[in-house]
């Protein structure tokens, strides 16, 4: 169903509320996810990017109830990731005269995913095209999240495009900020920020000031997925650069696996050593959490605990995703710490404080490691640990 959003500007995007990982690994979706797509009609008709290949199909019907595709002047291509520009072969098929318009990477890429002679216009930050009355205005956003990304401004109608920046992985039937309820929808912003974007942080604050530095009038902002920011569009702008900055809060994430409960009670007894310093704790057993959600959690929290026993020399199998997302997320500011029980080797205290390490992750008490079940001066250790991290991130 399309949606007029101004005079002559339609969404003509899909949702797919069945999808729950993103192309299969990349991000779980609990909520789904939108895949929009605008049309503006002036003078010049335009299409600012298409959906994932398997709506392709409805994406064309969507435009036929505004226009004959075969009208289509441009299709602005922002980004050339398959969820926005799988459709493209098959719309332009129908819109066979139709330039692709793209940032000078997204050509290479575009051209890289389907070896088309279209006919591609490639612009840079500055460049504008007229449509009719108003006119659209490209600004590169290389790494946000890719490096063919761009956003695009409509004047006139006073909309930002950004592709993938502001979006969310949040299905409804509501296309705008304001309908929906606000807890899930700065849930699934932020997760998407912690898991997508956490890396460019420093890429984003630069980003924000170059285009709040343009001085553009700015009332909506539409985003590729999820819903459109109509209401205060810019407060999404404005938690972006608090995001950015990794504050995080004086919160603590304790993630940790177990075989026979013993790790399990460490991460009890360091919970309790946070609470008596008055840190709210969460403890996620990893065997049954959700990793994206779980990156989420670290993301808010100033203190990334985490626990494993030793098995084969080495931690259980649960954890060392994980640690691997968190050296490849680079967060900034945290605290770490690490524990563990043991049978006959006792390696995984080390692993994971090398692990911490390698991700920019500051030991912030000394690790603990129990030899099978834990004894009471272990779990005095854990507490003790547990206060040390509450200590070190009340003092950062
Ligand atoms: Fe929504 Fe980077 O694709």
């Amino acid at each position: 169903m399309v949606l007029e959003l101004a005079n002559g500007v339609y969404w003509v995007g899909v949702v797919d509320w069945g999808l729950r990982y993103f192309h299969g690994y990349e991000l779980s979706t609990h909520r789904g996810t939108s895949y929009n797509a605008y049309l503006i009609v002036d003078e010049k008709t335009v299409l600012v990017d298409t959906v994932w290949t398997p709506f392709q199909k409805q994406l064309l019907e969507n435009i036929r109830e505004i226009v004959d595709p075969s009208k289509i002047d441009y299709i602005i291509a922002n980004h050339s990731e398959v969820d926005h520009s799988g459709a493209l072969p098959y719309l332009m098929q129908f819109a066979p005269q139709a330039t692709v318009v793209v940032s000078r990477l997204g050509r290479e890429s575009i051209e890289g995913h389907y070896h088309q002679p279209w006919n591609f216009k490639v612009v840079k930050t500055g460049d504008k095209l007229p449509i009719g009355k108003s006119e659209l205005l490209f600004i590169e956003a290389q790494m946000l999240h890719w490096p063919d990304s761009m956003f695009t401004y409509l004047t006139g109608h006073h909309i930002l495009m950004p592709n993938d920046a502001f979006g969310q992985h949040y299905a409804t039937n509501f296309r705008f900020n304001d309908q929906v309820n606000q807890q899930e929808l700065y849930q699934e912003a932020l997760k998407y920020y912690a898991n997508i974007l956490t890396p460019f942080s420093s890429l984003v604050l630069r980003k924000i000031d170059e285009l709040l530095a343009l001085n553009l009038p700015v009332d909506i902002i539409a985003p590729s997925h999820g819903v459109i920011w109509r209401s205060d569009p810019l407060q999404i702008v404005k938690k972006y650069q608090k995001w950015a900055r990794q504050e995080g809060e004086y919160t603590a994430v304790i993630l940790y696996d177990t075989m026979w409960e013993a790790t399990r009670k460490m991460a009890e007894a360091i919970a309790a050593g946070l609470a008596k310093d008055g840190i709210s704790a969460k403890l996620l057993h990893m065997a049954v959490s959700d990793r994206n959600d779980v990156i989420a959690e670290v993301f808010k929290s100033k203190a990334v605990i985490v626990g494993s026993p030793t098995l084969n020399g080495g931690l259980l199998p649960t954890i060392t995703p994980v640690l691997e997302d968190l050296k490849g997320l680079k967060f900034q500011n945290k605290v770490g710490a690490a524990f563990g029980s043991y049978g006959w080797s006792g390696e995984s205290v080390k692993i994971i404080q090398s692990h911490l390490e390698q991700s920019r992750i500051k030991i912030g008490a000394d690790g603990v490691l129990a030899k099978w079940q834990p004894k009471k001066d272990d779990l005095e250790k854990c507490y003790q640990l547990g206060r040390k991290v509450a200590d070190a991130i009340k003092s950062t």
